[in-house]
């Protein structure tokens, strides 16, 4: 016998979304109250700790554009039909995306902080830093968001591709004042800075 169709309630996205400030608001609390310390941290045998970020952080971006050109064949949206396995493979490239992501973010929150304002009373930080820190802290609200998307049952229709394209656009934006600025700054045999 077919499943009845839960009814659907706004109570999933406003929760899931105070749900996802809530984490991206604590996450930029301890960036700013946390000692930033280079203990902790790995090259992964890169030569800095910065080089590590960038290659992991170039691969998390095309992942990123991968995971919505799958989504958008999944709701067959390309025109073309969606081989079987384009599921799974969706759900295991969006797994290895996040904890890449998660692994980098460590490495920025704990090493750097969520850095405001100036540099220990010195020199401005530049404006992208702190975008880029902000949107960070974001990027895993919206993780928050997009997991409680694609798990409930009874969120409204709009909610998955809402939650799938607000995490999308944030990361992409955290790839490119990141890596995306290393990148055109010092090109790949640029040297690492920390
Ligand atoms: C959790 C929130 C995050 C905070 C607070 C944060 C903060 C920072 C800070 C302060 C820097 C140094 C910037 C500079 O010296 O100009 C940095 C660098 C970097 N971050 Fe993050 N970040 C976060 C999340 C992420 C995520 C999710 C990624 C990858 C998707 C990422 C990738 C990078 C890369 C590649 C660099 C080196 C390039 C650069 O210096 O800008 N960060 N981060």
């Amino acid at each position: 016998m077919a499943d009845t169709p839960a009814p659907r309630s706004m109570a999933v996205p406003l929760t899931a979304f105070t749900a996802g400030a809530v984490v991206a608001v604590l996450l930029g609390v301890f960036g700013k109250v946390h000692n930033p310390t280079i203990n902790g941290t790995t090259t992964l045998g890169f030569r800095t700790v910065i080089d590590m970020k960038v290659v992991l952080t170039t691969a998390i971006g095309v992942l990123a554009i991968l995971q919505v050109i799958g989504a958008l064949w999944l709701y067959g949206k390309l025109g073309i039909r969606a081989p079987s396995w384009l599921g799974a493979a969706h759900r295991i490239s969006g797994a290895i995306a996040l904890l890449l992501s998660v692994f980098v973010a460590y490495h920025c929150l704990w090493a750097l902080g969520l850095e405001t304002g100036r540099f220990h009373g010195g020199p401005k930080v530049p404006m992208r830093t702190v975008v880029h820190g902000v949107l960070g802290c974001a990027v895993f609200g919206a993780v928050v968001v997009k997991v409680a998307a694609v798990r409930s049952r009874r969120a409204p229709g709009w909610f998955l591709p809402v939650a799938g394209g607000l995490l999308f656009a944030l990361l992409i934006a955290v790839v490119l004042t990141s890596a995306g600025w290393y990148l055109d700054t010092f090109g790949w045999a640029g040297y690492g800075r920390y």
